[in-house]
């Protein structure tokens, strides 16, 4: 027969295991990538400074030092692949809602559309941080006029709401 002592240490068992599983879904669920949980921080000075480091370090070198992208990005190819474009109101990247810019920069074009498109921008998966990719990415939005980011903040909007 039990006695008390082992009934104490079955039900201790018990809620390891539970509060063990909470904690693990919790985390699983705080871990997946959705449209409602990845947002850049243009305003917050803290993310913006960490972003200009990594930005000037990782992205930079074909990018543009001042977001001004490679020079004929629009229409020249360079070995069959096109040279990348601005990230300031010039380019492109404005178009695109926080989620989208977020997973096409962490897995890069091909695996996050899921095509063959062959273009020489890395996967930055296993390089930056889901962190440091936000930061970098609230940095690029930090730059854009005001009237441009009050429509890329629509965008956002309208998409999550969707
Ligand atoms: C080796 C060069 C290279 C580096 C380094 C690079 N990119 Fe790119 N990036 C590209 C090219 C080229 C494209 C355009 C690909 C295409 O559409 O054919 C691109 C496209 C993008 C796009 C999509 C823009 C749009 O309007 O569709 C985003 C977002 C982006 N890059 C973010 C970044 C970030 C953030 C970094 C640094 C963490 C970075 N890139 C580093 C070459 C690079």
């Amino acid at each position: 027969m039990d006695t008390l002592a082992t009934k104490k240490y079955y039900l201790l068992i018990m809620i390891i295991i539970l509060v063990s599983f909470c904690i693990g879904f919790s985390y699983l669920i705080n871990n997946q990538e959705s449209k409602n949980n990845i947002t850049l921080f243009p305003e917050n000075k803290i993310i913006l400074a960490s972003g200009k480091l990594i930005y000037d370090d990782q992205c930079a070198s074909c990018h543009g030092i001042n977001l001004q992208g490679q020079e004929g990005w629009q229409d020249e190819l360079v070995d069959g692949l096109r040279l990348a474009p601005p990230h300031n109101e010039e380019g492109h990247t404005w178009h695109h809602t926080d989620y989208h810019l977020f997973m096409l920069t962490k897995y890069g074009i091909e695996e996050f559309l899921n095509m063959d498109y062959p273009n020489n921008m890395p996967a930055y998966k296993n390089l930056l941080s889901n962190d440091q990719i936000i930061s970098v990415l609230s940095y690029i939005k930090s730059k854009w006029p005001s009237h441009i980011r009050i429509k890329h903040d629509q965008l956002n909007k309208v998409f999550k709401e969707n």
